[in-house]
């Protein structure tokens, strides 16, 4: 007997799509889960949008008002895609309404944000999920086994790098992502966060930082109509890009590791170059999302000219077997939200928490607030101490 699970989607944009696939989805991978979400209703503000994601997907009913969902008592749980200036107030309000959520990152446009909906969450007594979808990756966890395993000797420091071209255009219109009060921080809390939660899954807490960023696109064209993505805009009205497309950093963890963090939204001849290398006394590790399956790794006794090799995950690694029966077949970016919907659901079938929750959200927007006030003043800033 498999119990029914009435979710929502706010926000159909690019997310909002992929997790209506994952909920789609799920049972195929995870038969045993116990739980059959039913897409009850999705919400978005853009004129037509929700009908035709419902027409094409199935939803039950669509509305334009984000409102109508927290109302609505079929709906027991709320995927939150919206942009993220709305996920504070969504958020707060659907925990508020009794609803479990996975929310996107960054969650919210600053440290404030994260913490208010992780308190709603918490106070609520639901579950709440975040969109860290690339530790979810069979070779991310497969690494962060080897590094605690000791593999790799004690882990010295590591390098991530988050490399991307989807704003590098200089027609790339003016969204809300380039703007302070809808979008935030700018490639911080849409990478840089992504990355943050690499660093800590696989080394734990980081105790302080020093950041500097940079705009390289100082401005954009005002989009005409609805968007959604990265659409382009020219002809149009020239707008200030008001956050970074830039950051680099350097961290120190709670371990004493020392690490590198750099991520860019402009960056020419980059296409998701997102990936890190994490060194040992005795070996490393490597990882590049594009070839998310393997695993560059090196250990031994050697020290010097240590062969490295290339391993295909297989089943028994991560959540590898779930989707492939044998190593080398490729898996994508979609299975990394089916593996996330998967966690998701199985922590409110069973009460407790798998998978990055709001916790980390709140860890991971810490590190961006003492990104951005290091790159304001030059000095190194405590982690911890952030907000
Ligand atoms: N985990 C990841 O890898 C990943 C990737 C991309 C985006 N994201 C995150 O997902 C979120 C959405 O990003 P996206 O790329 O899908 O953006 P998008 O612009 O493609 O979609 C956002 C959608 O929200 C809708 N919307 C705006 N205001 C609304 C409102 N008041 N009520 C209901 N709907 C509203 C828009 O009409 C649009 O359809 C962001 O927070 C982003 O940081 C995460």
């Amino acid at each position: 007997m498999v119990d029914t699970l009435g979710v929502a989607v706010v926000g159909f944009g690019w997310m909002g799509r992929v997790h209506t696939q994952a909920y789609a989805r799920v049972l195929h991978h995870y038969p045993k889960l116990g739980l059959r979400p039913e897409l009850v209703t999705v919400a978005d503000e853009v004129p037509g949008r929700a009908e035709e994601a419902a027409g094409q997907f199935g939803f039950a009913t669509a509305v334009r008002d984000w409102r109508e969902v927290a109302d609505d008592p079929r709906v027991r749980a709320v995927s939150i895609t919206a942009p993220n200036f709305l996920h504070r107030e969504i958020g707060v309000a659907m925990a508020e309404a009794g609803k479990h959520v996975w929310i996107e990152k960054p969650v919210g446009l600053t440290l404030a944000d994260a913490r208010a909906v992780a308190d709603a969450v918490t106070t609520a007594g639901v579950q709440g999920a975040v969109g860290f979808n690339y530790r979810n990756a069979p070779a991310v966890e497969s690494a962060r086994q080897l590094i605690g395993s000791g593999a790799i000797g004690t882990v010295t420091h590591v390098r991530v790098r988050l490399f991307s071209d989807y704003a590098a255009h200089p027609e790339g219109a003016l969204t809300w992502r380039y703007e302070r009060e809808r979008g935030g921080s700018g490639v911080l809390g849409d990478l840089a966060s992504h990355g943050v939660d690499l660093a800590r899954y696989l080394l734990g807490d980081i105790a302080s930082l020093t950041a500097d960023t940079a705009v390289f696109v100082p401005e954009r064209a005002r989009p005409t109509g609805a968007t959604a993505g990265h659409l382009r805009a020219s002809g149009g009205e020239l707008g200030p890009v008001e956050n970074e497309d830039y950051v680099n950093c350097l961290l120190r963890f709670d371990s004493g590791a020392r690490g590198v963090l750099e991520a860019c939204r402009v960056s020419v001849g980059e296409q998701n170059n997102y990936g890190f290398e994490v060194h040992g006394t005795k070996g490393a590790v490597f990882w590049d999302f594009r070839r998310m399956n393997e695993l560059g790794v090196s250990r031994g006794d050697r020290y010097q000219d240590q062969p490295v090799s290339t391993v295909y995950v297989g089943p028994g690694e991560g959540e590898y077997g779930a989707f492939q029966p044998g190593s080398a077949n490729a898996m994508g970016y979609d299975d990394l939200k089916v593996i996330e919907a998967c966690r998701f659901l199985r922590s409110i079938a069973e009460g407790t928490a798998h998978g990055a929750t709001l916790t980390d959200a709140v860890h991971s927007a810490a590190a961006l607030e003492a990104m951005v006030r290091s790159a304001e003043s030059g000095a190194w800033v405590d982690v911890h101490r952030a907000g």
